[in-house]
């Protein structure tokens, strides 16, 4: 989570779509996310109530080109973060339809 936000921080389509000025916190919400979607601690429900992530999306346009960047610079982290094959194509799976699920705007804005 660490690297994608890494990469988060230089693109010029993701980075003003992140309200805060520190990218700190929207990584470790990610994180304790994805952690608690794998079966570990719930910490993220602990802190935040249910997920309903296109709920808390809704402020943000997700197009096609949000989407495709996100998933971007995901592939890299998760590449970078050498998993075992199993594992990374099952991460894969799961993230790719997550994202692809996040769409809330039909086009990009011209
Ligand atoms: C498809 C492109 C996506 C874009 C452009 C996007 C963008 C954003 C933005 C701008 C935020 C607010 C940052 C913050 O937390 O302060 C956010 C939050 C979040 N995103 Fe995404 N996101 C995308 C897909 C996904 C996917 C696929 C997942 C899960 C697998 C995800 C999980 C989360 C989580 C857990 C939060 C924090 C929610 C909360 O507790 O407030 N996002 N995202």
């Amino acid at each position: 989570m660490h690297r994608f936000y890494e990469l988060v921080a230089t693109d010029d389509l993701m980075r003003p779509m992140y309200p805060e000025e520190d990218l700190g916190p929207a990584e470790d919400r990610l994180r304790m996310f994805l952690v608690q979607y794998w079966g570990g601690p719930t910490t993220y429900s602990d802190q935040r109530g249910h997920p309903r992530l296109r709920m808390r999306h809704a402020p943000f346009p997700i197009g096609p080109a949000a989407r495709d960047r996100w998933l971007q610079h995901m592939r890299t982290a998760v590449k970078e973060a050498r998993l075992a094959p199993l594992h990374e194509a099952t991460l894969w799976d799961y993230l790719e339809r997550a994202a692809h699920a996040m769409l809330n705007i039909p086009q990009d804005p011209a």
